[in-house]
């Protein structure tokens, strides 16, 4: 539900993810001709701890309750007063297409957060790669090491549709010039209508990203981006030797859930559950090792999802009755649990169920 607010008096403290869910729009800035960021703050000005790499996960409820979307944060942690997310209008999307049409400053939404993993560890280099508005995360972590100073070695390639398209493009050379070791490269697939491109122009290939970071095994690589490019990027550091346990990405892309295999000789002891979706009228068979989510997607039950690890909260379903062994990893709150919520993806029948969906 979304609703004119303005922002009350200072009252100061921290945002807390397990009891607030309301943000405050304060500004909303052309970024290119297609992407917008949307800065908040708390009803109450309190302050935001994050992460760079984290998201917020966005309610608006606008036809029904299945349009929650999560967008990164753009913003640096280190400027707490605040949060900004950058987001993209994309064909037919309902809700980026809202937010660039309606949202202004003073306007309140319902939002949760900050969640996700896609987090820097701490290296001594770094391979930023990020397509499009796949920028965002990277963005906050650029920011933050430009707040810091923080002595670096990043590189930082970002792709996009044409050079009008490179989100960020005079801020991140500004950081490149003012942080030492901060390098970036800008990579548009074709130069449109900038005659003049300094650069190189085409797709992320191996021998520009070779050309770009020779040491590109040596380092910790964090890529976001549409499917493609990520998977592109995936395949080509692997090439060039980047560990796995180096390599780092994001996507909020719905990803697909390979159903779990049952356990050797389990046919004749493993527990089977009914499990009834109310609202859909279906009722499906889960066994006791299986995810509902994973039953249900193969069953053409519809549970909007994203993570499908307990992270972002979209999955998000009233258990009506029944029980279920749930491993999240804070993709829902206490009060919600306590209210009757749980995480289809992340939950394990321990009973009959019946699910409002
Ligand atoms: S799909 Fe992300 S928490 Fe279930």
């Amino acid at each position: 539900m979304v609703t004119d607010l303005l922002p009350k008096a200072v009252r100061g403290g921290y945002w807390d993810p397990e009891t607030d869910d309301e943000l405050v729009c304060i500004d909303v800035h052309d970024e290119t001709h297609d992407v917008k960021s949307f800065t908040f703050v708390s009803p109450d000005r309190k302050q935001f701890e994050f992460n760079a790499g984290q998201y917020f996960k966005f309610e608006l409820g606008l036809d029904n309750e299945d349009d929650g979307r999560c967008y990164s944060i753009s913003s640096s942690p280190l400027r707490k007063n605040a949060i900004t997310v950058t987001v993209k209008r994309v064909p037919g999307g309902k809700v980026s297409n809202w937010l660039h049409d309606n949202l202004i400053a003073s306007m309140a939404v319902r939002a949760s957060g900050p969640l996700g993993r896609f987090v820097r560890p701490a290296a001594k280099k770094y391979l930023f790669l990020s397509g499009g508005s796949g920028i965002t995360p990277l963005m906050s972590m650029a920011r933050e090491l430009a707040d810091t100073a923080e002595s670096t070695d990043v590189i930082f390639l970002h792709a996009g549709r044409t050079p009008k398209d490179l989100i960020f493009r005079e801020e991140i050379a500004n950081i490149a010039r003012r942080v030492k070791g901060f390098r970036i490269l800008l990579l548009p697939e074709d130069i449109g209508a900038e005659r003049g491109w300094p650069g190189i122009s085409g797709r992320i290939s191996r021998e520009f990203l070779f050309l770009a970071a020779p040491d590109i095994a040596d380092r910790v690589v964090m890529c976001c981006g549409p499917a493609p490019f990520m998977a592109a990027a995936r395949k080509i550091g692997v090439e060039l030797g980047v560990p796995e346990s180096s390599y780092l990405e994001e996507s909020f892309d719905a990803v697909v859930i390979e159903e779990e295999a049952a356990p050797a000789g389990a046919d004749a002891q493993t527990k089977s559950f009914n499990v009834q979706f109310s609202k859909q009228g279906k009722s499906i068979e889960v066994r006791a090792e299986q995810t509902v989510l994973s039953c249900a997607k193969k069953s053409g039950v519809r549970i909007p999802s994203s993570c499908a690890s307990g992270i972002c909260g979209t999955c998000k379903s009233k258990l009506v009755s029944g029980a279920v062994d749930m491993k999240h990893d804070g993709g829902i709150r206490q009060r919600e649990i306590d209210a009757g919520f749980f995480l289809p993806c992340c939950s394990r029948p321990l009973s009959d169920l019946v699910i409002e969906r």
